[in-house]
């Protein structure tokens, strides 16, 4: 049976910091963000956003009242959830009106939990070919102002509905994955940023590829020319070019070359957002989607998901005929450039002003544009609002 990706909508809200904004007031050359880091703008998010929020204004971009009517699970993975107990995907079941028939669940691993979700909802498929699932990562990646990783800070959501004869990419039953117990970053109960031990994440990173890649090839027979095109978990893009480079080691020169090319497609949009963890690796395949000119379908799409602490995996998706009409070219780019530029000194304090451990505090919704909003607290529970 034919499984896969059937939509994909993608949500990061409405303001964002330049680079060469951040180098200048953290006194660093500003080519280290856009080259050597390979960032040139980063999303901010606003206190009257979560991940939430920014999940449900995702979903409402792609789901039918059909789709809704034929969704019995909604799977919510993130690493920066917002209670200990409630699931997310429980508060998306109201706002976005789901029925009440449906299993609602939040997922975590790192930045992995989403490609997990999508592997989990597979599986629910194919025991149940006339359901769909909702898939959804959605993260605000945080760590601190001047910090090292603060260039490499954003956040978003991205949204999939996995169903049977899915009109995007049908998932191949050849992953490949490797866990491993380390300390790379992680982010201790109560704290509201990551920490992180940076350069050592970066080479886990790549360690995770090479150990999954490898093990790919010796179980699927295939090499790298089998792929036209890579996408991979971008914390930051530079690190998946990286990633790329191992890919295409002593490959034919064309193919080398058409991966690279591809690759720009992949990481365009993560370019201007910045690390969106667990839907990270979804926003480089639909950038893939929306910004490549060349993509036929039957091509192979290889996708690498990688989770600190940690998880890799690697696994494929074949285009099916008549993607193309399910994905508008460049439309997300619209979205970023309609986005507000912030100054560093305005950033610094939307960045400071999220409820945190608050009792009762309300937000002012009317400065945020999106159709759904994190409102507030009271008595510790939080208000959603669709506007
Ligand atoms: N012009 C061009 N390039 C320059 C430059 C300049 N003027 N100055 C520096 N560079 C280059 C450096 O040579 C370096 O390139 P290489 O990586 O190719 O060596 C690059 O810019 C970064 O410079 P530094 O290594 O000096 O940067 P740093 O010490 O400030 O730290 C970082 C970079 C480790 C990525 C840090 O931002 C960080 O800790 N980020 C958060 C952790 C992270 O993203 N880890 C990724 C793997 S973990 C994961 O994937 C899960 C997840 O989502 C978090």
């Amino acid at each position: 049976m034919n499984i896969g990706i059937d939509k994909i909508g993608f949500f990061t809200p409405h303001l964002y910091l330049d680079m060469k904004d951040l180098a200048q007031a953290r006194n660093e050359d500003p080519n280290k963000y856009l080259i050597g880091i390979g960032q040139s703008k980063m999303a901010v998010i606003p206190p009257t956003q979560d991940v939430i929020s920014m999940a449900a204004n995702a979903a409402d971009q792609i789901l039918t009242a059909e789709d809704k009517e034929k969704i019995d699970m909604i799977l919510f993975a993130t690493e920066s959830g917002v209670d200990n107990s409630k699931s997310g995907a429980v508060y998306l079941q109201r706002l976005l009106g789901f029925k009440n028939q449906v299993r609602v669940v939040e997922m975590k691993q790192a930045c992995y939990a989403a490609t997990a979700a999508i592997h989990f909802a597979h599986g629910h498929i194919a025991m149940n070919p006339d359901s769909k699932v909702l898939v959804i990562g959605a993260d605000n990646a945080r760590y601190g102002l001047k910090t090292k990783g603060e260039v490499t800070q954003g956040g978003g959501a991205a949204a999939m509905l996995i169903s049977r004869n899915p009109r995007i990419l049908s998932i191949q039953d050849d992953a490949t994955f490797w866990a491993e117990d380390v300390m790379d970053f992680w982010r201790p109960l109560g704290h509201d940023e990551a920490l992180v031990d940076g350069k050592y994440s970066t080479n886990v990173y790549l360690d995770f590829f090479k150990h999954v890649f490898d093990e790919y090839q010796a179980k699927t027979g295939f090499d790298i020319s089998k792929f036209d095109a890579l996408c991979f978990h971008l914390p930051y893009t530079k690190e998946g070019y990286k990633a790329l480079k191992i890919a295409i080691e002593g490959a034919d020169p064309t193919v080398a070359a058409n991966l690279t090319r591809e690759f720009e497609n992949v990481r365009k949009y993560s370019n201007q957002i910045g690390n969106l963890y667990t839907g990270s690796l979804y926003l480089g395949f639909l950038s893939l989607l929306e910004n490549a000119n060349d993509l036929k379908a039957g091509m192979r799409i290889g996708l690498y998901s990688y989770g600190s602490g940690a998880q890799g995996e690697f696994y494929s998706g074949l285009l099916r005929p008549g993607f193309e009409k399910q994905i508008k070219h460049q439309a997300f780019q619209n979205v970023l450039d309609a986005r507000q530029r912030l100054t560093v000194e305005e950033y610094e304090k939307v960045y400071n002003s999220r409820i945190k451990d608050e009792k009762t505090r309300m937000l002012d919704i009317e400065s945020d544009p999106a159709k759904y909003v994190f409102a507030g607290v009271k008595d510790y529970q939080r208000q959603y609002l669709r506007k």
